[in-house]
This record gives structure tokens, sequence and C-alpha cells, in this order.
């Protein structure tokens, strides 16, 4: 494998940055692994700091009892993987406040990687391209769900809607998203994004991968020709969702129930159990927000929702 060259750095600026890490839509329902979408809310806000030693360190400002070893941490690891490929006794402190609840499949361990490998990238006077930050920042990925995937990182990185053809190595495409609303819900229980993807088959059908391709090629062409009926009719997965659906109650009435109030369509984000809508106005957006309300009431779940938009920018540096 080829060697990475060592950045040599010289540091004159600012010693800390604070970053907004956004949420994100993974697979976007029919593309497992390759589709993912930045959302404009739900966003944690982190601080990383320069040290002036070869050190990381984590402090966590929330009440989930993530781990502070650097190593075991999605921040943490990514900056590992930056750190050595500096020349120079650097390090960070990342200080998290943690607005996106791990394990709701909106994306919080790659907000983490991607907030920590921007903001440092950012006090080193951005050294590193975006494609650098997506490699270093899957490491964190690796941490939360012993798997390497971009289809949070990236678009948390990128902004918008992010194709990961593949990642090794690492091809990605961004696909400019029409200005959709999105609605989330969250009901409170806690999927593990490492047991969504145990349960998953090993093989497919070729039936079903032909039907699942047509739908991401199809995603893909509706999202560039802005064709958005394409858009909707494209938004079904014949693969991983009647998989993992069984483990989010009120699944199946959710979506017909919001089809039916006007969303485009939508599924499972990422590994669940958040689930997400697209719709084409705000008021329609808040009715699918009513409805999903609605179902969740009745189940007796616990949830948050949020009606946000695409987020066009990815993770940020405030200030
Ligand atoms: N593509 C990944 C999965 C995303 O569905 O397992 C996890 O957020």
């Amino acid at each position: 494998m080829e060697l990475e060259k060592k950045h040599s750095i010289s540091l004159q600026g600012e010693k800390q940055v604070t970053i907004h890490a956004p949420g994100t839509v993974a697979n976007m329902v029919c593309g497992f692994d390759v589709l993912g979408m930045c959302l404009k809310e739900p966003f944690d806000i982190m601080q990383v700091r320069l040290l002036d030693e070869k050190k990381i360190t984590i402090i966590s400002k929330d009440g989930y009892e993530l781990p502070t070893d650097p190593a075991q941490n999605t921040a943490g690891a990514p900056l590992i993987e930056m750190l050595n490929e500096i020349e120079g006794s650097i390090g960070f402190e990342v200080t998290i406040q943690k607005n996106i609840k791990p394990g709701s499949g909106l994306g919080s361990s790659a907000a983490s990687a991607a907030g920590a490998v921007v903001g440092a990238n950012h006090l080193l006077g951005n050294i590193f391209s975006n494609e650098d930050l997506v490699r270093f920042a899957m490491f964190g990925e690796k941490v939360a769900s012993g798997v390497k995937h971009a289809d949070n990182i990236a678009p948390c990185i990128y902004g918008g809607v992010t194709l990961i053809r593949s990642i090794f190595p690492l091809d990605i495409i961004t696909i400019p998203a029409p200005d959709f609303f999105v609605t989330v819900v969250h009901p409170q229980i806690e999927v593990r994004t490492s047991d969504a993807r145990q349960i998953l088959r090993k093989e497919v059908q070729l039936k079903a991968a032909i039907k699942q391709w047509g739908n991401i090629a199809g995603l893909v062409a509706g999202l560039l020709k802005n064709d958005l009926a394409l858009v909707g009719r494209s938004l079904e997965d014949v693969i991983i969702e009647p998989v993992r659906s069984i483990l989010i109650p009120g699944f199946d009435e959710v979506k017909t129930k919001c089809k039916e109030a006007g969303a485009l369509g939508g599924g499972i984000s990422g590994s669940g159990p958040s689930i997400f809508m697209l719709s084409t106005t705000e008021t329609i957006a808040k009715d699918v927000e009513a409805v999903m309300k609605e179902v969740f009431d009745t189940i007796g779940i616990n949830y948050h929702t949020y009606v946000t938009t695409i987020n066009k920018t990815g993770a940020q540096i405030i200030t």
C-alpha cells in the first residue's frame, strides 16, 4: 500500500473553533451504504482546540456515556489518523455537545467524526481535501459500528446529497438536490447500527437486486432532473427495509399515512429507528409531522420530530 505523504505545518492562526456538525440520512431508502443526505437539523455543537503536544483529549458535554479514550471515540479515532499524516508536535482537544442521540439513525457518530476533522483541518489552514477528511472520518464509523461506510460522513462533510460510488478507493459524487422539506420522527428506542447490520441477509436475489439498482438509478436521475414523481417512486427498498422495519414499531403505518398526507416518499433513516419523509412544501411536511406524531402517540412511544430542509453546506465552522 502506498504510504501517505506527511504534511508539515506552520501554525499562526486561530487556536480554537466551534463547529456545527449536522445530522444525516444515510441510504436514502434504496441506496444502502451508497447514498446520503445532510440535514439542517438536528446538529451537534463541537469545539476543537489546538494543543502543542501530540495528544488527543475528548470532553463529552452531554449525558451520553460515550468512550473518552480517543482510539475508541468516533471523534478521536479520525484525529489519530489525521495526526499520523502530520509532521510536528501538535494535538487536539475536542469538546462535544451532542444533540443527535446515538443510535437514532441520524448519523450521530458521523457528526462527531466529521465535525472533529473539519474543525481540526480549519485550524491547520485546510491542508487536507474533503476526500482526505472523509478518509479520516471513516475511522470513526469503524469504531462506532465495526465497519467503514461513508454514507453519513460524506454528506456531513460535503453537504447536500452525496453518492459514494466506492470507498476503496474513495469516489464521492455530489448530487444537486431539489429544495425538499424533510420530516423526521425519532421514536425513542435505540437501534445500534452494528445490530441493524448483523440481521441483514448476506445474499440477495437477482430479482430484488434488479429492482433495487433500478430504484437507485431512478432516484439519482430524479434528483438531477428535478423530476419529483420519479424521486417519489424510486424511494423504495426491497432488500434492507423489509428486514429492518421489524425493529421499528408502527413503521408501515407511518409510511402509508405519510404518503396519504402528501409526502413524496421516505423510509428508514440510516439504520433506524428514525423515519424520514421528503415533501415539496413546508405545509405538507408539517402535515406529515402530525401524522407521525399521531401514530406514535397511539402506540405509546415517545418521540422527537424535526421539520427541516437539506443542508447544502455540511459541517460548518461557526466561530
Ligand atoms: N448505511 C449504513 C447502514 C448507515 O444502513 O447500516 C448507518 O447509519
